[in-house]
């Protein structure tokens, strides 16, 4: 398949060195995609943002073929080899695809990764043929409430500049798509196997290792100082019983909502 973009260094290739250990397809996650997807009847799916290609095999396995789009190498070269996959090494912002390729389309976790948004979202419309789109994200709307961010302030404005407002998102889905966008609040399970920026809700001791934080990109854009500063305070309030005093009640919990969402297109 036909290159684009892709050769050249990508955050991933910096930061995504060990993705596939922590970042493993979650089961409640993979049963709600296919969840959503079973009405559109589609066979082809193309993933843009592929990573690793977690929820591509869990897709695959459910017998979609996938087009798995990833312009990071060293995410590819973590994927596990499916039959019905077929990687491609491009951004979502030009897809080396002809018109009508695939039925529907999957972002997961990706959107806010993209440097043109509108670009991609015309691309999926060339590509599907005005088919569905399927997107996993997060609103950032609900980054205040959450307990992380008493630890690293900076998540707050990170994840606001980052991602858009899901308000902004959905308007810009139905101006390009022409569908109605239909928005599921995801709450997170407290044993999360896909190990993404919230993973820790009700574990806190899990950012204390490193293998967790490396998989997860806002820890990535700290300064060495706010991550020494944040995770010296996280592991002294957790010695000291200050973190349970304050959130022990979400250790009870068996699911919470931290902000995540399934967005998904009907005509
Ligand atoms: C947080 S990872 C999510 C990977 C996978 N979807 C998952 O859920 O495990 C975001 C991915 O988007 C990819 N990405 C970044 N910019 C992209 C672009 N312009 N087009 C396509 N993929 C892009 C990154 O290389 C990275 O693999």
């Amino acid at each position: 398949m036909a290159t684009n973009g892709g050769d050249e260094m990508t955050l991933y290739d910096a930061i995504g060195k060990t993705y596939a250990q922590t970042r493993r397809s979650d089961p409640r996650i993979a049963a709600k995609l296919l969840e959503i997807l079973a009405p559109y009847h589609a066979s082809t799916i193309v993933d843009i943002g592929a990573g690793t290609g977690s929820y591509a095999f869990a897709l695959a396995e459910n017998g979609y073929r996938i087009l798995a789009v990833e312009p990071s190498a060293t995410m590819r070269s973590q994927a596990a080899s499916h039959p019905s996959i077929q990687w491609i090494n491009a951004c979502g912002e030009k897809l080396p695809l002809p018109a009508q390729k695939a039925d529907v389309a999957i972002i997961m976790l990706a959107f806010h990764h993209f440097h043109n948004y509108q670009k991609v979202l015309q691309e999926i419309h060339r590509v599907t043929g005005g088919g569905p789109v399927v997107m996993f994200t997060y609103d950032p709307k609900m980054i205040s409430s959450f307990w992380l961010t008493q630890y690293f302030p900076s998540f707050i404005t990170d994840v606001q500049s980052t991602f858009l407002p899901i308000a902004t998102l959905t308007s810009k889905i139905e101006l390009i798509i022409n569908a109605v966008v239909n928005i599921i609040p995801f709450p997170l399970p407290n044993d999360l196997s896909d190990s993404f920026a919230a993973v820790g809700w009700s574990r806190p001791e899990l950012y204390l290792e490193e293998s967790i934080r490396n998989g997860i990109s806002t820890f990535s854009k700290l300064t060495d100082d706010e991550l020494e500063q944040g995770l010296s305070s996280l592991y002294q309030d957790l010695e000291i019983g200050v973190w349970d005093h304050k959130y022990g009640h979400l250790r009870q919990q068996k699911q919470y909502d931290v902000g995540y969402r399934f967005l998904y297109t009907t005509a």
